[in-house]
């Protein structure tokens, strides 16, 4: 809890509800108010939220860019984000590079392979 009294819990919540109903631009402001106003530092959730946010909305060079510059290791949630987003938007190249993280992050799970190879086959436009 912050002197403000905004906890850490509840900007997670307010990012969540910015990402679902599409306020991108608000949510991404709150999460640098997060550190600037309430004195908060973010956690690997509160990242994850801002990429499956920025990529939900088809900002997909925007989520991967917000990826690279984070403080954190990205882990599994955050990649795994940006790939179901790239799916959603059917833009194969950034999803093979968010398959490939994720394949690097757990070599033995063999469902990251199966998803990078289907890709090509599934992805298409109809
Ligand atoms: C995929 O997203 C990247 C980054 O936004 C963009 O440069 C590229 O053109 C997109 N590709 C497709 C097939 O939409």
């Amino acid at each position: 809890m912050s002197d403000s009294g905004i906890s850490p819990d509840l900007v997670t919540c307010a990012l969540s509800a910015c990402s679902h109903s599409g306020l991108v631009d608000e949510g991404v402001e709150l999460f640098y108010r997060m550190t600037k106003d309430f004195g908060l530092t973010p956690v690997r959730e509160h990242f994850s939220c801002v990429v499956d946010m920025l990529a939900r909305a088809g900002r997909l060079e925007d989520a991967f860019d917000f990826i690279n510059q984070m403080p954190l290791e990205p882990d599994k949630h955050v990649w795994g984000a940006l790939h179901s987003s790239c799916h959603e938007h059917q833009n194969v190249s950034v999803g093979k590079l968010a398959a490939e993280k994720l394949i690097s992050l757990e070599p033995h799970e063999a469902g990251h392979y199966v998803t990078l190879s289907n890709m090509d086959s599934s992805w298409k436009m109809g």
